[in-house]
């Protein structure tokens, strides 16, 4: 069954990553790179990751099937065109490479991406702001993601903001998605609770705001429904009773919403979380599960149809209860938002792209209204 009033409207299906799945599977990493014929690795990683000896894992795979790995691990939470000049210079200082492996989270997997636009084509950042700037070939690179969240590796795009003006730039080509992704469940255990929690109702809202979007298609709602099947099952037991053997299905379940977003796109409860990280710094998962349950009923209430087939029971109430069980601040007072910035944070909301694609129109004053009922 499917959600969609004209489910053959037009669309691109576009796959092309390859994805190996299972735990302990981090020890194809060599096998991968035989095929690639790459020798010589550029290493993107961030410090909590590299702290939890993960990092340390990948370069000790790297050395024992013979390669040389240049490292670069200084990924901050929301990359900036800084830190992707960093990495670039740290990476052509080191001579000519064959590949690029990211191990960490959805900023490593967006760095790396970063990094490999420059380092193949040249320029600065900002010149690959939008989609199918590179003109030369990428080098191969392989994600291995060490959170259920962003879904980044199974994108084509690279979210990184702008050093000077802060403004978030979305850097896509298809060239610079991954070869390969490793979904390895044992890498994932390592994170903060708070952490896993963010990040795993991210990926649920991937899952549910690209199951409605008006980009929405037959294959992208296919990637939704399962990952939002996967994660309905696996992110409560995952991050509230540390059970590990869930692991599989949450690192799973949120790479298929990312790749139901790489199918279509996202919607209002993004539109209006990424004012609240711009404007507080708050955690993007935080802001969006804030967010997201007032825009589903938005949307629930003259577009209910869009939502057939992704959860058999009542969407909306799982949704805040999913919030609260996972420990998730269910209001703006409780990130410090008081009623006087809803105006300047919907006039924000409103101009953000994402929203665009949100099936119930969003302007400013439906954005205001979607701040206060989460007030
Ligand atoms: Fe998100």
């Amino acid at each position: 069954m499917c959600g969609l009033t004209d489910p053959l409207s037009a669309f691109i299906f576009d796959p092309s990553i390859r994805v190996v799945c299972g735990s302990g599977c981090l020890s194809e990493l060599p096998t991968i790179l035989d095929d690639l014929n790459a020798s010589r690795i550029l290493l993107v990683s961030d410090p909590g990751v590299a702290a939890a000896g993960i990092t340390d894992r990948v370069q000790s795979s790297l050395s024992d099937s013979g390669r040389e790995a240049v490292l670069f691990t200084d990924v901050s939470e929301n990359p900036t065109s800084d830190i992707i000049e960093k990495g670039t210079e740290a990476a052509r200082s080191a001579g000519s490479l064959d590949a690029i492996v990211a191990v960490g989270g959805g900023s490593a997997m967006d760095s790396a991406k970063g990094i490999n636009f420059l380092l193949t084509n040249g320029g600065r950042i900002q010149d690959y702001y939008g989609f199918g700037k590179a003109e030369s070939s990428m080098l191969p690179s392989v994600g291995i993601p060490t959170t259920a969240g962003t879904g980044s590796e199974a994108q084509s795009y690279a979210l990184i903001s702008d050093a000077e003006t802060h403004v978030k730039m979305v850097c896509g080509d298809r060239k610079a998605r991954f070869h390969t992704v490793l979904l390895d469940p044992d890498l994932i255990g390592s994170a903060p609770q708070s952490v896993k929690a963010a990040a795993g109702y991210d990926a649920v809202a991937h899952a549910v705001e690209s199951y409605v979007c008006t980009k929405a298609n037959p294959v992208s709602q296919m990637y939704a429904r399962e990952a939002f099947t996967l994660l309905e099952r696996g992110l409560e037991p995952f991050v509230c009773d540390g059970k590990e053997n869930t692991a599989g299905d949450t690192l799973l379940g949120a790479h298929l919403a990312g790749a139901a977003i790489e199918a279509s796109m996202l919607g209002g409860a993004h539109a209006c979380a990424n004012p609240l990280t711009t404007a507080y710094g708050t955690v993007h998962g935080v802001a969006v599960s804030v967010m997201l349950p007032a825009v589903v009923d938005l949307n629930l209430n003259s577009h209910r149809d869009r939502y057939v087939g992704l959860y058999d029971g009542d969407l909306l109430t799982r949704l805040r209860d999913l919030r609260s069980r996972l420990g998730l601040p269910g209001s703006l007072r409780d990130l410090g938002v008081d009623a006087g910035a809803v105006g300047d944070l919907a006039k924000a909301a409103a101009e953000q792209w994402t929203g665009t694609f949100n099936p119930t129109p969003i302007d400013v004053d439906v954005c205001r209204s979607l701040y206060e009922a989460s007030l």
